[in-house]
């Protein structure tokens, strides 16, 4: 099988191109940062060149196509909606296409942010109905993936691990790094998710391809959590001091988006798959296993 990783060089990307590493030919992009993975074949990309997009699905021949892409933030979108459009649905648009012509399978990665900030528990046959512009965008590009009938789209949340240098960071090391340097930690005290470890992600994304499943799946972690209660157990993993944690309302921040606080349901994934995601608890050790050199990094 041939694979292309879009976005190979981030959080995500690198480890579906890891977990993939023994199904056959792995081309990935980077966009700034190579960071080459011996075995894989990288490919300088830019999203917003459309010519040399569809030059590389032709050139890389693949028969599935991840779309791990992401532009730096959920601000970024708000303030660069132009951008934001070209890099999350048009461009999706034209993968899909491609990928439908040359009759390869599509996966593309999206969010809970598709849905609006109210207590329930969104499932995949909920309509979506974005309070951001990057969940607009992310939406665009779920109905642009669409375009291809063997799609797979993927709504996730809060991705963590540990990254590479030049990867951006999650919550969990940019908060440990100031717990570590003994700085005061301010954590949105109103924004809720279910942090979702890399290494589940890639494994529940590539358990879903090999069954040959299409359409859309929620995979996230088995918490659903405010930032306060987040960075307190990665203190306590790590025995940082939790009196640095502070609480604060988002709306000091001023902040271009507004968050929503969607929690997703993971029942569709496990009752087909049988795979139960991981516990922030559960996930915060697995990197800590890792940190000290007993993970499977
Ligand atoms: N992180 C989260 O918490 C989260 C939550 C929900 C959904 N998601 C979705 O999950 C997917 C993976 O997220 P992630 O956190 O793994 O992303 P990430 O670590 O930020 O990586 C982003 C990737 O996109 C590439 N990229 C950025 N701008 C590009 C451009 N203009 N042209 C080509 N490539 C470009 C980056 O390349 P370089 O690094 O080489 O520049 C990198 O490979 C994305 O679709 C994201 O929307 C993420």
């Amino acid at each position: 099988m041939r694979s292309l990783v879009l976005g190979g060089s981030g959080l995500l990307g690198r480890h579906l191109v890891l977990d993939l590493m023994h199904s056959g030919d792995i081309s990935f992009t980077y966009f700034t940062n190579p960071h080459p993975i011996p075995g894989a074949q990288g490919h300088k990309l830019d999203l917003k060149d459309e010519k040399g997009l569809e030059v590389l699905i032709d050139k890389t021949d693949p028969d599935i196509i991840f779309h791990a892409i992401a532009p730096p933030s959920v601000d970024w979108h708000e303030n660069e909606r132009a951008a934001a459009y070209l890099t999350n649905v048009s461009s999706t648009r034209i993968i899909a296409e491609r990928s439908r012509d040359m009759g390869a399978k599509l996966v593309y990665i999206s969010t809970a942010f598709v849905f609006p900030d109210l207590e329930k528990i969104f499932n995949e046959d909920d309509i979506p109905a974005p309070i951001n512009f990057y969940g607009a965008t992310k939406l665009g590009g779920e109905l642009a993936s669409k375009q291809n009938p063997d799609h797979l789209i993927i709504r996730t949340d809060q991705i963590y691990g540990w990254s590479l240098p030049g990867q951006k960071k999650s919550f969990v090391e940019k908060t440990l790094e100031k717990l570590m340097r003994k700085e005061n930690v301010e954590v949105c005290k109103d924004w809720l998710n279910s942090p979702t470890y890399v290494k589940d992600l890639s494994q529940a994304i590539i358990a879903l391809t090999e069954r040959k499943k299409r359409g859309t799946y929620h995979v996230v972690g088995s918490s659903f959590l405010d930032r306060v209660s987040w960075a307190n157990k990665i203190a306590t993993m790590f025995a940082q001091d939790t009196s640095l944690i502070r609480g604060i309302d988002s709306s000091s921040l001023n902040l271009p988006a507004r968050r929503s606080n969607a929690r997703l349901s993971n029942d569709k994934i496990r009752e087909e798959t049988g795979m139960r995601l991981k516990t922030v608890e559960e996930g915060l050790e697995a990197m800590k296993m890792e940190m000290d050199g007993h993970g499977d990094a």
